[in-house]
Formats: structure tokens, C-alpha cells, sequence
């Protein structure tokens, strides 16, 4: 099973403020239903509550949710208590690539603990002011190809470049 990870970042590493994103961009929110359809994500607590009511359960797709409480409850959901227990359990569904879907803590703890090997990031083409970063990691330990750019349109108010990063 391949253990991916995807985010979209600002330049400076920015990837969110008070629990929510900082951008609205919908090619890439086209290209993360596309990615993640069919499989299972993992998401930390604060950034499954982070999405609207009425999007989630992520739907088409297992949700895992990572929380150290051991009352918490999801309808539709799979509750671990680690990382490294909700990987397991995408791997015990027969799951061929599972996806940590952020936010910043499940991002850090996953890149420090070398859990993923592949990364499909969303480079924006700006910074923001935030409060949420995406780990820096060293660029020498991946190969990546752009798989596609975003252009600044009607909908889509920046420009970013969506990357596939393979741990060498
Ligand atoms: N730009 C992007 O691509 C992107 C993607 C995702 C999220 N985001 C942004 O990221 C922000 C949310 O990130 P965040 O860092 O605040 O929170 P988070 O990583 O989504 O969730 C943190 C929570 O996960 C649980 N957790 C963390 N580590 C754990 C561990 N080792 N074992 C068990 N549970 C653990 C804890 O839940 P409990 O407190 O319940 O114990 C913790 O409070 C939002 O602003 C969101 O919009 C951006």
C-alpha cells in the first residue's frame, strides 16, 4: 500500500488560519476529489471539523479520523488514535494508496516519522498570512514532476502548480 500525502501550500509554506483554508481555488478542489475518490483519507480531528457540515463524511471515500479522545464519534466515520493505527486500518481494507489529507499536526507527525512516500502538492503562487504551515522537508530526498498548472480565471483568483513528489 502506498501512503500518500496531499496539501495544497502557499510559498511560504502557509496552509491555513483560525481552522480554515486560505484560498478558495476549484480546479484544485476538483483535482483533490479526483486524487482521493475510491480510497481511504486520514484526517486529524480539527481538520475533519473544518469542513462543512454538509460535505462530510467525505463522500466516495473511507474517512478516517485521528483523535486522542476516546469518546469521540463520527456516523460514517472510522475513529483512530494515532497515525500510525489509521494507516493500519486502510491497509486492512485491502486499501492500494491511502491519503493523509492534513491538517498541520497529522502533516508534521507524518513527515517526521517518515510514514508517506509519495506527496501531491498544490504549489501556490502567493504568500498568506497564517497560522497552519506544512513541515519544510528536504527537496534533495524526492523527485517530483508538475502533473499540471492552474491559471488564473473567473474562479480560480491564483496560480499553482499541482506536483507529484516520490520519495527517492
Ligand atoms: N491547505 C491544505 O491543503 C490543508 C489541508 C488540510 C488542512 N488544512 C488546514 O489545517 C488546519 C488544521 O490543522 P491543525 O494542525 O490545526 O489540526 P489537525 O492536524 O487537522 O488536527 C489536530 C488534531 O488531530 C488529533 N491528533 C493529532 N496528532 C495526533 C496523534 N498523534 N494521535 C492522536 N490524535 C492526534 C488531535 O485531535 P484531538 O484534539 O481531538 O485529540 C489534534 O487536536 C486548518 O486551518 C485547515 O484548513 C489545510
Amino acid at each position: 500500500m502506498i501512503v500518500s500525502l496531499i496539501v495544497a501550500k502557499a510559498k511560504n509554506n502557509a496552509i491555513g488560519k483560525n481552522n480554515n483554508l486560505l484560498w478558495h481555488l476549484p480546479s484544485d478542489m476538483r483535482f483533490f476529489k479526483e486524487t482521493t475518490t475510491g480510497h481511504c483519507i486520514i484526517t486529524g480531528r480539527k481538520n475533519y471539523e473544518s469542513i462543512p457540515e454538509k460535505y462530510r463524511p467525505l463522500v466516495n471515500r473511507t474517512n478516517i479520523i485521528v483523535t486522542r479522545n476516546a469518546n469521540f464519534k463520527v456516523r460514517d466515520a472510522i475513529i483512530c488514535h494515532s497515525l500510525e493505527e489509521a494507516i493500519e486500518v486502510a491497509r486492512s481494507k485491502g486499501e492500494t494508496e491511502v491519503f493523509i489529507i492534513g491538517g498541520g499536526q497529522i502533516y508534521k507527525e507524518a513527515m517526521a516519522k517518515c510514514l508517506v512516500s509519495r506527496m501531491y502538492i498544490t504549489e501556490v503562487d502567493a504568500e498568506f498570512e497564517a497560522d497552519t504551515f506544512f513541515p519544510a522537508f528536504e527537496q534533495k530526498s524526492w523527485i517530483s514532476k508538475e502533473l499540471s498548472s492552474i491559471a488564473t480565471d473567473e474562479k480560480n483568483q491564483l496560480q499553482a502548480s499541482i506536483k507529484l513528489y516520490e520519495r527517492k
